[in-house]
């Protein structure tokens, strides 16, 4: 698809209008939000339960493009999808072209609907290995991997950034618009540098920058963490919609909840008392399923303790809950750790 079939789909003042919708390829973004790729947390279960609410583009974690194709054990369960999967998209990192554009075929035959390029990460493990936001500090070989991956799929790419290298290299209008120039046909822009990490505030009037270099849909991202941050990072930078990672950390309806604030879809049915409970359970059996008992102990820990943040439970019991190894106890332990007695739940 052409970018100018996109860009009359979508408008620079989305915070304005009801209904907004824009077509990456085949797949409609409406109301125009996102899942933040995080590695480690937002895997096939996770994706599946922010799903589950109604509403967003699904960004799986980043996986290597070579280790994905030599099948380095549990680098391809990061790519898995859902079987009635629509609004996927498969998070790609790496620094060959070969490489990019072999896994970039072997997701998009597996059914996903977008592939995003990762040239953000700031891990040194990933940086030093020339890939995630390293290649901004040499946009040529960036832009070589970019059509590499455009050339060899049908599905829409995308790519989501930084600012720049550090506050001397903020080129990713740059990037972004040659990005566009061949074939990308979104770009997400995480409001930091690769230097600041995640220190500091994300800097959305900056993102307006990228908003004026390119035509094609933009998304905001880094610090929006409700109705508000989201309403203020559209506003600060024109971008037509916003991508949330942390923010929805142990709040798994959360872009359910922006997106109907802000753009009128459907409220989403948040879960109280025991259906919260519930729900909480069927994710932490789901992530045991899916990873296997050891594994699955350890990621459905990091959920467990932001739902606990959420339900503020005593410090004692959140040790018991993380600390047992028998799923059966901590199933039995969870309506006392999310709802107490007499305790408050924050939604
Ligand atoms: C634990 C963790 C893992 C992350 N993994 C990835 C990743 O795999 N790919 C990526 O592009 N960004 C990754 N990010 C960055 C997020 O996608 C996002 O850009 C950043 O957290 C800022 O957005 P937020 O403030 O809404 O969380 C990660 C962030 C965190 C905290």
């Amino acid at each position: 698809m052409e970018h100018t079939d996109l860009s009359a789909y979508f408008t620079h003042t989305c915070t304005r209008i009801k209904q907004v919708s824009f077509p990456i390829g085949t797949t409609h973004l409406e109301p125009p939000i996102a899942l933040a790729p995080m590695a480690g947390i937002t895997d096939r279960p996770y994706r599946d339960l922010v799903r589950s609410f109604g509403v967003g583009l699904m960004v799986s974690e980043m996986v290597a493009s070579q280790e994905m194709v030599q099948a380095k054990p549990g680098v391809r369960e990061r790519a898995e999808l859902s079987a009635d999967v629509e609004n996927t998209a498969v998070q790609l990192a790496g620094r060959e072209a070969i490489w990019m554009a072999e896994a970039a075929r072997q997701v998009a035959d597996r059914g996903a609907k977008v592939i995003d390029i990762n040239m953000g990460c700031p891990a040194k493990k990933v940086t030093n290995g020339f890939s995630g936001s390293a290649l901004l500090k040499t946009p040529d070989h960036a832009l070589s991997l970019i059509e590499a991956v455009v050339s060899a799929v049908d599905v829409p790419v995308t790519l989501k950034t930084r600012l720049g290298w550090d506050d001397n290299c903020l080129n990713a209008p740059d990037v972004a618009r040659r990005a566009q120039d061949v074939g990308v046909q979104m770009v997400t822009i995480h409001g930091r540098t690769r230097c600041q990490f995640y220190k500091g505030s994300a800097d959305w009037r900056a993102i307006s920058e990228v908003r004026a270099a390119i035509d094609v849909p933009l998304l905001a991202n880094g610090d929006i963490v409700d109705t508000d941050t989201a309403r203020a990072a559209l506003t600060a930078s024109g971008a037509n919609g916003v991508m949330i990672g942390r923010g929805a950390q142990g709040k798994p309806w959360l872009l359910a909840q922006v997106a109907h604030d802000i753009w009128g879809s459907p409220a989403p049915d948040v879960p109280e008392g025991s259906d919260l409970v519930d729900m909480i359970s069927k994710h932490y059996e789901a992530v045991l399923g899916f990873y296997g008992l050891d594994l699955g102990l350890r990621v459905s820990r990091k959920h467990l303790g932001w739902y606990m943040d959420q339900a503020q439970t005593p410090s004692v019991l959140r040790r018991q809950v993380l600390t047992a190894i028998a799923p059966a106890e901590v199933l039995d332990l969870l309506p006392e750790a999310i709802l107490g007695a007499n305790r408050e739940i924050t939604a």
